[in-house]
């Protein structure tokens, strides 16, 4: 009994130990308005004056490109855009994570994991 309980709690630690899952974060903190499949549909959307949008149309929306940097500072609150609502929460303000530190251009940026794999999740869904 005792091996079992030791080997649960090994198998617990190992799972603490994974990293964090884009599709996982997106159902616990975006699903609620952007819907279950990202396409604006989520329950709580009904209730709101400003229309969630599609995530899986970000890109067509770009003239198909994914704006990966305004789609971080859009979801960290850092940085929206003048005319946006707030009737999406700022998750900058929560725990996001780990830092982890992403190349571009040459330059290292600190970016929270959960924004990251968050980020990354949106852009695997575009259509
Ligand atoms: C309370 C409802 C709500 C939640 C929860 C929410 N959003 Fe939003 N989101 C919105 C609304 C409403 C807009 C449009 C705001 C505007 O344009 O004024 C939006 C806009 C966006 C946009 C901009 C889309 C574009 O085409 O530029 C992105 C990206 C986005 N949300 C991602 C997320 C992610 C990722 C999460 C979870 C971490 C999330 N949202 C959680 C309501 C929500």
């Amino acid at each position: 009994m005792r091996y079992l309980i030791i080997l649960g709690a090994l198998g617990l630690a190992a799972c603490v130990e994974e990293p964090m899952d884009g599709r996982t974060a997106y159902l616990v903190d975006c699903a609620g308005c952007h819907g279950p499949d990202g396409r604006g549909d989520g329950p709580d959307a009904r209730d709101l004056a400003v229309v969630s949008p599609d995530l899986t149309r970000i890109s067509a929306r770009n003239g198909g490109t994914f704006p990966r940097n305004r789609v971080m500072s859009t979801i960290d609150g850092l940085n929206r855009a003048a005319h946006f609502s707030a009737a999406m929460p700022e998750f900058g303000a929560g725990d996001m994570g780990d830092t982890i530190i992403i190349e571009e251009n040459g330059l290292g940026t600190p970016v929270p994991e959960r924004l990251l794999v968050l980020t990354d999740y949106l852009e695997s869904i575009q259509r």
